[in-house]
């Protein structure tokens, strides 16, 4: 069943105590379906003492426990799912870094959900019945490709399902099937614009209109540098596989203001992440999300490690989360002090002659930590590289904090991600 799209969800618009009620009605019904059909869940209300019962208000949501990566582990792999088996039609896994990788799994029902809110996220991002989506995520057990085939096919768009890799023939087939639409990882993104150069595709003759992109961090910084070389409009996709995969949120093309969290499906709290206490909107802290409609894996108050606020909703009512710039896993702690690597990106995109590349390596000498920056030139420059080295390391002196060396290489010399790019290198063990 393929249903096109060619307008808002009603509920994209609805008043606030509308979303509220319905988020009331369908969290009591999953934390009855959770309590239920599996253990693992009823072991941990038990164990806090709380039923499901004890939910009557929003506010009640706080009472109950909250799920960790170490659940899904502890149950790997489909020890936490609440449906029996045979209801299951698609597993998905999220790889990690270490260890076991993180098994989710989805009825058809599910995936339905999903379809619906990956083409409401195109929607949002610009995109119509009718255009062409190349899709550079990844498929596989990842959710990136095949949740943004399965989004763009139930808006109505023509998907062409290219994965990730084989860079030279993406550009070519960017020039000769004339997308609309990419959906890809940014620094992906990156790296496919810099082979358009190096093939002397110009992209301002090309197809292409937007780019829907997430699966990692980025910066407002690169979302004007990649604009401007792509001549596109580049919005922010932000999900995770534990809650569902990318369509969790969406940035709006017409505001581009933090993704609109889609809370008719997913209920946010912002938690402080040493005390686990929720936090007012408009804080920073930890993203806690309980899935609201989920049947083969619910998520209640899953903990997702990614460091946001809550901001009021914009162009649609449902509230929006700040543009995530880290996890509380990806925070560096160097001689002390707090920094996540976007914070290094950002400065590396303010130096005229820089390409948008980097890789932080940290190793410790004697008692010290000791942090390089690699960064390449960018194409088409030709400064004197220690005057850009010079330039960045005093930005990250003054505007980061951290002493750190800089290596300025030649274009084309760090290595390239086709889908999640590693920035940091830790030696320190
Ligand atoms: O990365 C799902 C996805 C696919 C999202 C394609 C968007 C597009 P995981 O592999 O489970 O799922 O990784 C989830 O990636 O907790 C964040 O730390 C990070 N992440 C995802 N989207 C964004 C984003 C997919 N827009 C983890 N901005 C999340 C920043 C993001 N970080």
């Amino acid at each position: 069943m393929t249903k096109t799209r060619n307008a808002y969800d009603q509920i994209e618009l609805a008043g606030l105590d509308e979303i509220r009620n319905l988020q009331a009605t369908r969290l009591k019904e999953t934390l009855h379906h959770v309590y239920k059909n599996s253990p693992a869940y009823r072991k941990k209300f038990d164990e806090q003492n709380v039923h499901p019962d004890d939910f009557r208000t929003l506010e009640d949501l706080s009472k109950f426990p909250f799920t960790t990566k170490s659940d899904l582990r502890d149950n790997y792999p489909f020890g936490m799912f609440c449906t029996p088996m045979n209801q299951i039609s698609r597993i998905h896994a999220s790889s990690g870094t270490t260890g076991k990788p993180t098994v989710v799994g989805y009825t058809q029902t599910d995936i339905d959900n999903w379809a619906s809110l990956v083409a409401r996220s195109i929607y949002a991002a610009g995109g119509r019945p009718g255009d062409k989506v190349h899709v550079a995520y990844g498929y596989g057990l990842f959710t990136g490709g095949l949740g943004a085939h399965y989004g763009a096919e139930r808006l109505g768009c023509t998907v062409i399902p290219m994965s990730g890799g084989q860079t030279e023939k993406q550009v070519r087939l960017i020039q000769d099937f004339d997308p609309d639409i990419m959906m890809v990882t940014p620094s992906y993104m990156l790296n496919i614009g810099d082979e358009m150069a190096r093939q002397g595709v110009d992209p301002a003759q090309l197809s292409l209109r937007i780019g829907i992109f997430g699966a990692e961090p980025w910066t407002n910084s690169m979302r004007s540098d990649i604009e401007s070389r792509l001549h596109i409009d580049a919005v922010d996709i932000y999900g995770l596989s534990e809650i569902m995969g990318p369509g969790v949120a969406q940035e709006c093309v017409e505001t581009k203001d933090g993704p609109t969290l889609w809370e008719d499906h997913f209920y946010p709290e912002i938690v402080d992440p040493q005390t686990g206490e929720v936090l007012p909107d408009g804080e920073r802290g930890e993203l806690v999300i309980t899935t609201l409609t989920k049947q083969g894996l619910p998520m209640i108050r899953y903990r997702t490690r990614d460091l946001t606020r809550l901001l009021p909703g914009s162009a649609r009512s449902m509230r929006r989360i700040e543009k995530i710039t880290g996890r509380s896993d990806d925070m560096l702690i160097i001689r002390g002090v707090n920094v996540f690597p976007t914070q290094i990106e950002e400065q590396v995109l303010s130096v005229e002659g820089l390409a948008p590349h980097y890789l932080m390596e940290i190793e410790k000498k004697g008692n010290m930590d000791s942090v390089s920056v690699i960064v390449e030139r960018a194409q088409g420059y030709t400064a004197d590289a220690v005057a850009l080295a010079a330039e960045l390391q005093v930005k990250i002196k003054s505007l980061v904090g951290i002493s750190a060396s800089v290596v300025v290489k030649k274009t084309g010399e760090l290595p390239r991600s086709e889908g999640k790019a590693v920035h940091v290198i830790d030696r320190r063990g």
